[in-house]
């Protein structure tokens, strides 16, 4: 018997209640605002299709939108290690409110973790 996939631990409707909840906490975060659109549906809605198969779930994302290419994706943003931070602590938040159990939990943000800081693409900001 195979292992169940985090897509079949987490489930179709909290993932998109995870996702949800994920861009209201970006949407008020002070490192995160000034490079996301404000209305970010359409940004959730990638996210859903991308979380999805990257959980183990079918391969939504790709089907629609072609190979992720995370890293070019994220090129015109500029992601610095502190923006790296707060997209994660936007997303530990989430998975806590969205009842995301241990060892689930710690297990995704890990691989969350390793993909975030894969994103990393400037310098921080001197102000
Ligand atoms: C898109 C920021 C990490 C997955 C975006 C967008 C921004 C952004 C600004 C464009 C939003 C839009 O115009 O709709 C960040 C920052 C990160 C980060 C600051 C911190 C490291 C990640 C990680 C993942 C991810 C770790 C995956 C696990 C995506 C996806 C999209 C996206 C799937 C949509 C791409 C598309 O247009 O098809 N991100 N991101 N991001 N991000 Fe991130």
């Amino acid at each position: 018997p195979n292992k169940q996939t985090a897509y079949e631990l987490i489930g179709k409707k909290r993932l998109s209640e995870l996702v949800d909840r994920f861009y209201e906490l970006v949407s008020t975060h002070p490192e995160l605002t000034a490079i996301f659109p404000d209305d970010l549906s359409e940004t959730a809605r990638k996210q859903k299709q991308f979380l999805t198969q990257f959980f183990g779930g079918p391969s939504i994302y790709t089907e629609e939108h072609g190979h992720p290419m995370l890293r070019a994706r994220h090129m015109p943003f500029p992601i610095t290690p502190s923006r790296g931070e707060a997209w994660l602590s936007c997303m530990a938040q989430a998975l806590v409110e969205t009842n995301i159990e241990e060892p689930l939990r710690s297990a995704i943000l890990e691989r969350l973790t390793y993909t975030a800081r894969h994103m990393i693409n400037s310098e921080e900001q001197s102000s």
